[in-house]
Protein backbone atom coordinates (compact mmCIF):
# COMPACT_ATOMS: atom_id res chain seq x y z
CA UNK A 1 0.00 0.00 0.00
CA UNK A 2 1.25 3.40 -1.43
CA UNK A 3 -0.18 5.90 1.06
CA UNK A 4 0.55 10.35 0.16
CA UNK A 5 0.60 12.25 3.13
CA UNK A 6 -0.55 15.73 3.15
CA UNK A 7 -1.79 19.38 4.76
CA UNK A 8 -3.00 21.85 2.73
CA UNK A 9 -5.21 24.56 2.62
CA UNK A 10 -8.36 25.66 0.78
CA UNK A 11 -7.15 26.13 -2.22
CA UNK A 12 -4.19 23.25 -2.20
CA UNK A 13 -1.55 25.26 -0.78
CA UNK A 14 1.48 23.32 1.00
CA UNK A 15 4.40 25.66 0.99
CA UNK A 16 5.98 28.55 1.36
CA UNK A 17 9.88 29.67 0.36
CA UNK A 18 10.45 25.82 0.93
CA UNK A 19 8.43 25.53 4.60
CA UNK A 20 5.03 24.96 5.69
CA UNK A 21 2.84 27.25 5.57
CA UNK A 22 1.68 26.93 9.60
CA UNK A 23 2.78 25.14 13.37
CA UNK A 24 -0.13 22.70 13.61
CA UNK A 25 1.45 20.27 16.92
CA UNK A 26 -1.78 18.29 16.24
CA UNK A 27 -1.58 17.59 12.48
CA UNK A 28 2.62 17.13 13.20
CA UNK A 29 1.42 14.16 16.29
CA UNK A 30 -0.86 13.24 13.41
CA UNK A 31 2.10 12.65 10.82
CA UNK A 32 4.30 10.82 12.94
CA UNK A 33 1.41 8.19 14.62
CA UNK A 34 0.57 7.19 10.71
CA UNK A 35 4.11 7.29 9.36
CA UNK A 36 6.56 5.97 12.55
CA UNK A 37 7.35 2.37 11.14
CA UNK A 38 7.63 2.92 8.18
CA UNK A 39 9.57 4.33 5.16
CA UNK A 40 8.99 7.66 4.21
CA UNK A 41 9.63 8.65 0.55
CA UNK A 42 10.18 12.67 -0.10
CA UNK A 43 12.14 14.83 -2.32
CA UNK A 44 15.47 16.63 -2.13
CA UNK A 45 13.63 19.86 -0.97
CA UNK A 46 11.58 18.90 1.58
CA UNK A 47 14.08 16.84 2.89
CA UNK A 48 16.35 20.08 3.10
CA UNK A 49 13.26 22.04 4.62
CA UNK A 50 13.27 19.37 7.54
CA UNK A 51 16.60 19.86 7.98
CA UNK A 52 17.44 16.37 9.31
CA UNK A 53 16.44 12.47 9.22
CA UNK A 54 12.88 11.99 10.80
CA UNK A 55 13.39 9.21 13.53
CA UNK A 56 11.94 5.55 13.98
CA UNK A 57 11.44 5.89 9.82
CA UNK A 58 14.05 4.73 7.19
CA UNK A 59 14.21 7.92 5.01
CA UNK A 60 14.16 7.50 1.22
CA UNK A 61 15.23 11.13 -0.26
CA UNK A 62 14.68 11.42 -4.53
CA UNK A 63 17.33 13.83 -6.18
CA UNK A 64 18.87 13.97 -9.60
CA UNK A 65 22.02 14.82 -8.42
CA UNK A 66 24.81 12.39 -8.19
CA UNK A 67 27.23 13.96 -5.91
CA UNK A 68 25.03 14.58 -2.84
CA UNK A 69 24.95 13.27 0.10
CA UNK A 70 23.71 13.10 3.46
CA UNK A 71 24.33 11.07 6.70
CA UNK A 72 21.27 9.22 7.87
CA UNK A 73 19.24 8.83 4.91
CA UNK A 74 18.87 6.63 1.82
CA UNK A 75 19.09 8.42 -1.50
CA UNK A 76 17.91 7.60 -4.52
CA UNK A 77 17.72 8.50 -8.02
CA UNK A 78 14.42 8.40 -9.30
CA UNK A 79 10.75 7.62 -8.01
CA UNK A 80 10.60 3.94 -9.07
CA UNK A 81 13.83 2.96 -7.09
CA UNK A 82 12.37 4.81 -4.33
CA UNK A 83 9.29 2.95 -3.63
CA UNK A 84 11.18 -0.52 -5.03
CA UNK A 85 13.27 0.04 -2.03
CA UNK A 86 10.72 1.03 0.18
CA UNK A 87 8.59 -2.05 -0.64
CA UNK A 88 11.69 -4.08 0.47
CA UNK A 89 11.34 -2.07 3.94
CA UNK A 90 7.80 -2.35 4.73
CA UNK A 91 4.75 -3.16 3.14
CA UNK A 92 3.40 0.35 4.22
CA UNK A 93 5.07 3.09 2.48
CA UNK A 94 4.43 6.60 2.54
CA UNK A 95 5.40 9.71 0.12
CA UNK A 96 5.44 12.59 2.21
CA UNK A 97 6.27 15.22 -0.55
CA UNK A 98 6.57 18.37 -1.58
CA UNK A 99 4.70 19.08 -4.62
CA UNK A 100 6.25 18.15 -7.18
CA UNK A 101 7.36 14.73 -5.83
CA UNK A 102 3.30 14.25 -5.03
CA UNK A 103 2.51 15.52 -8.79
CA UNK A 104 4.41 12.28 -10.16
CA UNK A 105 2.97 9.68 -7.52
CA UNK A 106 -0.46 10.37 -7.70
CA UNK A 107 -0.78 7.40 -10.20
CA UNK A 108 0.73 4.77 -8.23
CA UNK A 109 -0.91 5.62 -4.85
CA UNK A 110 -3.40 3.97 -3.43
CA UNK A 111 -4.45 6.25 -0.44
CA UNK A 112 -4.39 9.66 0.41
CA UNK A 113 -4.15 11.00 3.97
CA UNK A 114 -5.38 14.54 3.81
CA UNK A 115 -5.27 17.47 6.31
CA UNK A 116 -7.08 20.01 5.20
CA UNK A 117 -6.85 23.43 6.98
CA UNK A 118 -9.23 25.63 6.89
CA UNK A 119 -6.76 28.49 5.93
CA UNK A 120 -6.16 30.70 2.43
CA UNK A 121 -2.81 31.39 2.24
CA UNK A 122 0.13 32.50 0.16
CA UNK A 123 1.82 29.96 -1.43
CA UNK A 124 4.24 28.62 -4.02
CA UNK A 125 3.80 25.25 -3.80
CA UNK A 126 0.33 23.23 -4.29
CA UNK A 127 -1.13 19.44 -3.72
CA UNK A 128 -2.68 18.33 -7.23
CA UNK A 129 -6.24 18.39 -7.89
CA UNK A 130 -8.00 15.46 -5.97
CA UNK A 131 -10.51 14.20 -8.90
CA UNK A 132 -13.27 12.38 -7.49
CA UNK A 133 -13.90 10.48 -10.30
CA UNK A 134 -10.47 8.93 -9.08
CA UNK A 135 -10.54 9.20 -5.33
CA UNK A 136 -13.30 8.75 -2.48
CA UNK A 137 -13.39 10.34 0.77
CA UNK A 138 -14.06 7.15 2.61
CA UNK A 139 -13.00 9.31 6.70
CA UNK A 140 -12.99 12.33 7.33
CA UNK A 141 -12.59 13.71 11.50
CA UNK A 142 -12.31 17.76 12.16
CA UNK A 143 -10.83 19.58 15.01
CA UNK A 144 -11.54 23.10 16.36
CA UNK A 145 -8.87 25.80 16.69
CA UNK A 146 -7.45 26.05 20.12
CA UNK A 147 -4.39 27.89 21.52
CA UNK A 148 -1.87 26.10 20.34
CA UNK A 149 -3.42 24.90 16.80
CA UNK A 150 -3.92 28.17 15.06
CA UNK A 151 -6.33 27.30 12.09
CA UNK A 152 -9.54 24.67 12.35
CA UNK A 153 -9.18 21.24 9.99
CA UNK A 154 -9.93 17.96 9.12
CA UNK A 155 -7.93 14.77 8.82
CA UNK A 156 -9.67 13.22 5.46
CA UNK A 157 -8.75 9.76 4.16
CA UNK A 158 -9.49 9.15 0.53
CA UNK A 159 -9.14 5.86 -1.72
CA UNK A 160 -8.76 5.36 -4.94
CA UNK A 161 -11.77 4.25 -6.85
CA UNK A 162 -11.22 0.53 -8.35
CA UNK A 163 -12.13 0.17 -11.97
CA UNK A 164 -14.15 -3.19 -12.83
N1 LIG B 1 2.07 20.65 3.60
C1 LIG B 1 2.65 19.47 3.40
O1 LIG B 1 2.09 18.42 3.72
C2 LIG B 1 4.02 19.42 2.79
C3 LIG B 1 4.70 18.20 2.71
C4 LIG B 1 5.96 18.18 2.14
C5 LIG B 1 6.52 19.35 1.65
N2 LIG B 1 5.83 20.50 1.73
C6 LIG B 1 6.37 21.76 1.19
O2 LIG B 1 6.60 21.58 -0.20
C7 LIG B 1 7.69 22.41 -0.60
C8 LIG B 1 8.74 21.54 -1.29
O3 LIG B 1 8.15 20.95 -2.44
P1 LIG B 1 8.82 21.07 -3.90
O4 LIG B 1 7.79 20.68 -4.89
O5 LIG B 1 9.45 22.42 -4.02
O6 LIG B 1 10.03 20.02 -3.85
P2 LIG B 1 10.11 18.44 -3.51
O7 LIG B 1 9.02 17.71 -4.24
O8 LIG B 1 10.23 18.24 -2.05
O9 LIG B 1 11.55 18.08 -4.11
C9 LIG B 1 11.82 18.32 -5.46
C10 LIG B 1 13.18 17.70 -5.76
O10 LIG B 1 13.09 16.28 -5.77
C11 LIG B 1 13.95 15.75 -6.75
N3 LIG B 1 13.12 15.08 -7.77
C12 LIG B 1 11.83 15.36 -8.12
N4 LIG B 1 11.40 14.49 -9.06
C13 LIG B 1 12.43 13.66 -9.31
C14 LIG B 1 12.58 12.54 -10.18
N5 LIG B 1 11.58 12.12 -10.98
N6 LIG B 1 13.78 11.90 -10.21
C15 LIG B 1 14.80 12.30 -9.41
N7 LIG B 1 14.71 13.37 -8.55
C16 LIG B 1 13.52 14.02 -8.50
C17 LIG B 1 14.72 16.92 -7.33
O11 LIG B 1 15.85 17.07 -6.49
P3 LIG B 1 17.28 17.66 -7.03
O12 LIG B 1 17.01 19.10 -7.34
O13 LIG B 1 18.21 17.43 -5.88
O14 LIG B 1 17.62 16.83 -8.25
C18 LIG B 1 13.74 18.07 -7.13
O15 LIG B 1 14.37 19.33 -7.12
C19 LIG B 1 8.20 23.07 0.69
O16 LIG B 1 7.60 24.34 0.82
C20 LIG B 1 7.71 22.13 1.76
O17 LIG B 1 7.57 22.79 3.01
C21 LIG B 1 4.60 20.56 2.29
Amino acid sequence: MVTIVVAMGEKNEIGSNNQLLWHLPKDLKHFKDLTSGHPVIMGRKTYESIGKPLPNRTNIVISRQKDWFEEGILIVGSIKEAVKFARKIDEEVFIIGGGNIYEQTMDITDKLEVTLVKADLEADTFFPEIDNKIWMKTQEVCHEKDEKNPYDFCFQTYEKIKSE
